[in-house]
């Protein structure tokens, strides 16, 4: 049947029937936040390009993990901001680490909550770089161990699961079979799987302090050019037991998002950079867009592209408009 007979306005007339026909609804539980912290007592720096973010000490984290609980924000994404860093990143080993102190006061003050620790070395190594140089490059296989450590180190403080962001190849086998040997099976590994040497990640080297202090990361990172590498980098992260993969940044890669989701049975995560999130602030700072409109659209097309869980800086300001 075709018009006057069928009418796809028909459908659109009513709040409430399109209410009830909106395929795609994100939930607050669906969010995780990603926090930054830093040593000292009662710290709270404004991070510049990322409005409403900060580096916060441990104090201020658990304070902040509880107001994100009350509005409905029950999962955060740990990242440190180390009081020394060495060449290959062994401060992130060590149980006393930033992260790790972090991760011990939050599970001691607050039952409900999920934390999840990312594991990478670029906040904690002089150079920046996200593994041990060697030959100017950042090595594999040795980058593999202080990988593993930190990831047990984690666990062992009470991580509720672990995101390597580091694109080595085969840490999350490496991981893996380090957390089991631990223990740890009952830890769930979230793999950066397609993480992209994306120019969006820019204002988050400044909140975390972990720009390279020279060359870029595309010995590592993938080229934002490239799919099906993609599709090989998932593929391979669901061989060596990764729980649920991620894409990472989201938006210019929702097309990776929804090819993931048509070729594996996996749940998927995305990552709403700190460049996403600095565009649409620095946007609605100049009122040329309407926040609220703005976000609400953006991550409901990241789950409609099919991500399950989606991290992301607006994940606080998203719980108050519901
Ligand atoms: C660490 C890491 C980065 C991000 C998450 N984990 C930065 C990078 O790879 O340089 C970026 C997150 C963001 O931009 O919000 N490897």
């Amino acid at each position: 049947m075709f018009f006057p007979e069928t009418r796809l306005r028909r459908l659109r007339m009513n709040p409430i029937l399109r209410n009830m026909l909106t395929q795609t609804k994100v939930e607050v539980s669906d969010l995780v936040m990603p926090l930054f912290v830093c040593p000292g007592n009662n710290v709270k720096n404004p991070i510049n390009s990322m409005p409403g973010n900060y580096q916060m000490s441990v104090d201020n984290i658990v304070t902040e993990c509880k107001i994100l609980i009350d509005k409905g924000i029950n999962a955060v994404l740990l990242f440190g901001i180390p009081e020394t860093k060495d060449e290959h990143g062994l401060y992130a080993t060590h149980d006393d680490a930033i992260v790790q102190r972090a991760i011990k006061q939050i599970k001691k003050e607050i039952s409900n909550i999920f934390v999840i620790a990312d594991i990478c070395n670029c906040e904690y190594t002089t150079h920046g770089h996200c593994g041990t140089i060697i030959d100017g490059d950042v090595d594999n296989d040795s980058t593999l161990v202080t990988l593993s450590e930190q990831a047990i180190s984690f666990a062992r403080v009470g991580a509720d699961m672990l995101a390597p962001s580091d694109m080595m190849d085969g840490r999350v086998a490496n991981i893996r079979a380090a957390l089991d040997k631990n223990g740890y099976y009952k830890i769930p590994i979230m793999s950066y799987s397609a993480k992209y040497a994306s120019a969006f990640y820019v204002p988050f080297r400044e909140a975390a302090e972990s720009a390279p202090k020279f060359g870029d990361r595309k010995t590592y990172q993938m080229n934002p050019a490239n799919a099906d590498e993609a599709i090989r980098e998932v593929e391979l992260d669901i061989q060596e037991g990764a729980d649920i993969v991620m894409i990472k940044p989201a938006l210019s890669y929702l097309d990776v998002i929804r090819r993931t989701k048509d070729t594996f049975n996996i749940p998927i995560a995305a990552y709403n950079v700190s460049g996403e999130f600095a565009m649409v602030k620095a946007a609605a700072a100049n009122g040329w867009i309407d926040e609220k409109r703005i976000v609400t659209e953006i991550l409901t097309s990241i789950k409609r592209a099919g991500a399950d869980i989606i991290i992301t800086y607006h994940a606080k300001d998203f719980a108050d408009y519901k």
